[in-house]
């Protein structure tokens, strides 16, 4: 017999419906971006109303100024607009394109409009996938507006410079066509662009600015229904509207701090969510959390990571070839034992498992096999970290 160590309590004190808080919802409307709505709809016009081509964009503004949320409520009323009309001429595709291949991403793009394909996953070449795209396109009499948030995190711009010219290039056949919304933080994004892609592309430029602290109220009232009721201290929302106005204006850690106020309280059996809790919340959030994983690293561990992070300043990428290459350059420069190379490649496994990077294989030129590496964290917080945790690291 199993006996029930009674370790959930059967009644939430504080949360109706924490799922509001999270970043997946969707309210059904949003605060202080009407401007932005009705430009995003604005790019879909002509799709719906003529079946022609729309506009090209993208949308750029700080983290947590509401670019993601904003184009998924456009893409569920347009959808919604769609069906109302009877529309199937056209496609839009929301992807997430941090981490993904130019290769994949177009495999993305190909299985949502045949999730039978059998064209695979990977192995292929770019020239395939495309051919493919365009050929379903071209078979379904289908057009595509393909979203690509964070944009600037694709690998390189062939893909923008490919699909923005696909109809020029008679790739995908008149009145097909195929629209690109990108969306980035990053606000230099369009200068480092080639000049011959940005011809092909010329999106229109959509910019989110921060929030105001009344506009961030405004979002976390609207999310209220998250708490039970009367459980929210008069100065909780304001507080943390307060403190992540400061921080430029993100609604995301505004919501994350209620929602971890939230939690908190819970934890401590609080039947009221209080200020103090906002602020345990805040002090958790301001935790260098890199710095303290960083400081139980081994010192191989972390030669290794510095030595990746150098390797990575420059797009975040980079192979376990020219990692062992330069990780060996730089013990011999630094007098310091190398470890061998199998341990170097056990620690590059470490380091994915701790999150600080992604590792894909891909078969060598020579036959065999390398790791390429991509680094998921911000490489001058790590390096910024390293350095002040270690005298020998220079
Ligand atoms: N105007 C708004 N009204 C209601 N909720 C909002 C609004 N703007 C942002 N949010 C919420 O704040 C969070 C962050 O917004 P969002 O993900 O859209 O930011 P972002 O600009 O895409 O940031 P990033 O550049 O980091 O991806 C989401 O949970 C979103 O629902
Ligand atoms: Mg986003």
């Amino acid at each position: 017999m199993t006996t029930s160590l009674n370790l959930f309590s059967d009644i939430d004190q504080i949360f109706l419906n924490p799922h509001i808080l999270s970043d997946e919802y969707i309210p059904n409307h949003l605060i202080g971006r009407d401007k932005e709505i009705r430009e995003a709809v604005e790019l879909f016009t002509d799709p719906i109303q003529n079946g022609s081509e729309g506009i090209n964009a993208v949308f750029f503004g700080p983290s947590g100024s509401g670019k993601s949320v904003v184009i998924n409520l456009v893409i569920r009323e347009v959808r919604n607009e769609c069906k109302r009309r009877e529309i199937n001429n056209f496609s839009i595709i929301y992807l997430k394109v941090r981490g993904l291949s130019n290769s994949f991403v177009l495999y993305k793009l190909i299985l949502n409009l045949n999730p039978d394909t059998k064209i695979p996953e990977r192995g292929l070449d770019e020239y395939e996938y495309k051919k493919e795209l365009y050929r379903l396109l071209n078979a379904q009499r289908k057009s595509l507006v393909a979203v690509f948030d964070e944009i600037d995190q694709l690998s390189n711009d062939n893909i923008i410079y490919d699909l923005s010219r696909a109809g020029a290039d008679r790739d995908v056949l008149e009145p097909q066509f195929i629209n690109i919304i990108g969306l980035t933080n990053d606000l230099y994004y369009m200068d480092r662009m080639a000049s011959k892609t940005l011809s092909s592309f010329r999106p229109r430029q959509i910019p989110f600015n921060a929030y105001i602290p009344g506009d961030l109220i405004a979002i976390l009232e609207d999310r209220k229904a998250a708490f039970k009721p009367h459980v929210l201290d008069d100065g909780v929302i304001p507080l943390c509207a307060a403190v992540s106005a400061k921080d430029n204006g993100d609604a995301r850690k505004a919501l994350w701090l209620l929602s971890n106020a939230g939690k908190i309280a819970r934890r401590e059996n609080s039947v009221r969510v209080t200020e103090e809790h906002v602020d345990k919340a805040r002090e958790y959030f301001d935790t260098d959390i890199i710095g303290v994983v960083l400081q139980k690293l081994p010192f191989n561990v972390r030669t290794l990571l510095y030595v990746i992070c150098y390797e990575c300043t420059h797009g975040n990428r980079t192979s376990s070839i020219k990692v062992w290459n330069r990780y060996q350059e730089y013990c011999s420069r630094e007098t310091i034992t190398p470890v061998s190379r199998s341990r170097v490649s056990q620690i590059i496994t470490e380091l994915r498992d701790l999150g600080f990077l992604r590792t894909r294989e891909s078969p060598g030129r020579r036959g065999g096999i390398f790791r390429e590496i991509e680094f998921i964290q911000q490489v001058d917080k790590v390096i910024e970290s390293l350095n002040s945790n270690d005298h020998v690291l220079k």
